[in-house]
């Protein structure tokens, strides 16, 4: 059974979108077998995928509250990672894509409602988690990230004091995440190369993804 990852937050354009696609693009460079569920009604991801250029990655659309469970069920069963990228917590396909997670992402950019819609997210997967009498895992990523940066360090403050988990691995602020939703190529080499790698072997360390697969795909 593979791993469910869902990507969500009630903030729009907090990065969601290109974090499923640095992810899946990564993970798949890297010899996994990834399948990706659009659950955003403006298929983003799928626009994009249309145009990837890479390793195999499996790309459909739900954007429908009872089908989206069992769409990445069914996908957990024939591929090692399952990416969902939602609309965020506003649409109930979100809340339906965190409560079948085995983890879920949320993404955080250095403003502050940006934080604060990633702390509102952060108590909804908590609560996904209760309604089914389970914890369901989540993290936050940190997206446009400078950690020098005075909004940056007073974010941080906030997150830690109401005890997010924040991932170690940040995304910089980087031109190359514009470039990517024109070309479909995700780079593999570069600061961008670098950070989503260390990303993933974050996610491997804190058991959201099985270890990187013995078969390489590059
Ligand atoms: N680390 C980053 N550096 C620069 N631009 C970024 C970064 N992360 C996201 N972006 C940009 O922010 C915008 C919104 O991101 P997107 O992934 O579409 O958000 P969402 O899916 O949450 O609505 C996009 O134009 C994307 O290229
Ligand atoms: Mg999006």
């Amino acid at each position: 059974m593979g791993q469910i990852i869902t990507v969500a937050s009630g903030k729009g354009g907090c990065a969601k979108t290109s974090l499923a696609m640095i992810l899946s693009g990564t993970l798949a460079s890297e010899g996994y077998q990834v399948a990706v569920i659009d659950a955003d009604p403006n298929t983003c991801y799928f626009q994009w995928y249309k145009l990837y250029e890479g390793p195999a990655i499996d790309c459909s659309c739900e954007i429908r509250q009872e089908e989206i469970v069992d769409c990445a069920q069914a996908k957990a069963l024939d591929f090692e990672v399952v990416l969902i990228d939602t609309a965020g917590f506003g649409n109930t396909t979100a809340a339906f894509a965190a409560g079948t997670a085995d983890t879920v992402l949320i993404p955080v950019m250095p403003d502050r409602a940006s934080a604060v819609e990633a702390m509102r997210s952060a108590r909804q997967v908590q609560a996904f988690g209760k309604a089914g009498r389970r914890e369901i895992p989540f993290r936050i990523v940190r997206s446009r990230w400078n950690p020098r940066g005075l909004v940056e360090r007073a974010i941080v403050g906030d997150l830690m004091a109401a005890g997010l988990p924040l991932m170690e691995q940040y995304l910089s602020d980087l031109s190359d995440f514009g470039k990517l939703s024109l070309s479909g190529k995700v780079p593999l080499r570069g600061k961008l190369g670098t950070q989503a790698r260390l990303l993933v072997a974050e996610l491997v360390s804190c058991a959201a993804l099985p270890p990187v697969p013995a078969r390489r795909a590059a």
